[in-house]
């Protein structure tokens, strides 16, 4: 599974992006207006930062201006791919990117059924909120898990992409249900390296050397 993240904060990316396991980075209008710069300012640096598909939003909401927005958006680096809220705007818009030969990422689906459309539509990569599904007392998982199978029954090539990963175990749970990408908060992506038995294991490891090869004050 591909590891996205989830933030336009270049801090952030800056430090996952040393671990040099961040395969593209996912952003939206409110992780946009939280780093105070415009979007196509902010989102260039992410691309001087990240060498992978970096979603780009598009603000408007009407299907030509969502278009004329998205090929602007496209124009910032070739690594932009157009993300597209779930609407009958927003896939209309997908539907004239993508013939455009423009890579879309299809947000705010939470159905099977928006999700069949979207890989209709050609999109490059459709976004299941799962944390969002879970708030309200839905099964989050169960819908990638529902993505994956109907796009294998079809073979459509649309990446699922899952979203709204809160924790641990929702990006353990989407690699298991299959999911293409799983894109989190870097306080997610730096959980995932956590287990207490790597610490232990450590401690012990290093102790034991030390007792044989090292005297107080001085390394062989
Ligand atoms: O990728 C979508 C994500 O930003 C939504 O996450 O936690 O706000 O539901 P959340």
């Amino acid at each position: 599974m591909k590891i996205f993240l989830d933030t336009a904060n270049l801090d952030e990316l800056r430090k996952a992006a040393a671990w040099g396991i961040v395969d593209g980075v996912t952003t939206n209008p409110s992780l946009i207006a939280k780093e105070g710069r415009p979007i196509e300012e902010q989102v260039r640096m992410i691309c001087d930062i990240i060498d992978g598909d970096i979603s780009a939003e598009v603000v408007a909401t009407e299907s030509k201006a969502m278009i004329e927005e998205g090929r602007g958006l496209a124009k910032i680096h070739k690594n932009i791919v157009v993300k597209l809220p779930l609407t009958r705007d927003g896939i209309q818009a997908c539907s004239a990117l993508s013939k455009d030969g423009i890579r879309t990422n299809v947000t705010l689906c939470f159905s099977g059924n928006q999700a069949l459309l979207a890989a209709k539509a050609g999109a490059y990569i459709i976004s299941p909120f799962v944390g969002r599904l879970d708030d309200i007392s839905a099964v989050g998982m169960d819908l990638i898990r529902d993505i994956c199978l109907i796009y294998g029954n079809y073979g459509y090539k649309t990446q699922v992409l899952s979203a709204s990963l809160r924790h641990p175990l929702h990006v353990l749970d989407s690699a298991k249900a299959g999911a293409h990408i799983g894109t989190m908060p870097f306080k997610v992506l730096d959980m995932l390296f956590n287990h207490p038995l790597t610490d232990k294991g450590l401690d012990q490891f290093l102790k034991d050397y030390a007792k044989v090869f090292q005297t107080a004050g001085s390394v062989r």
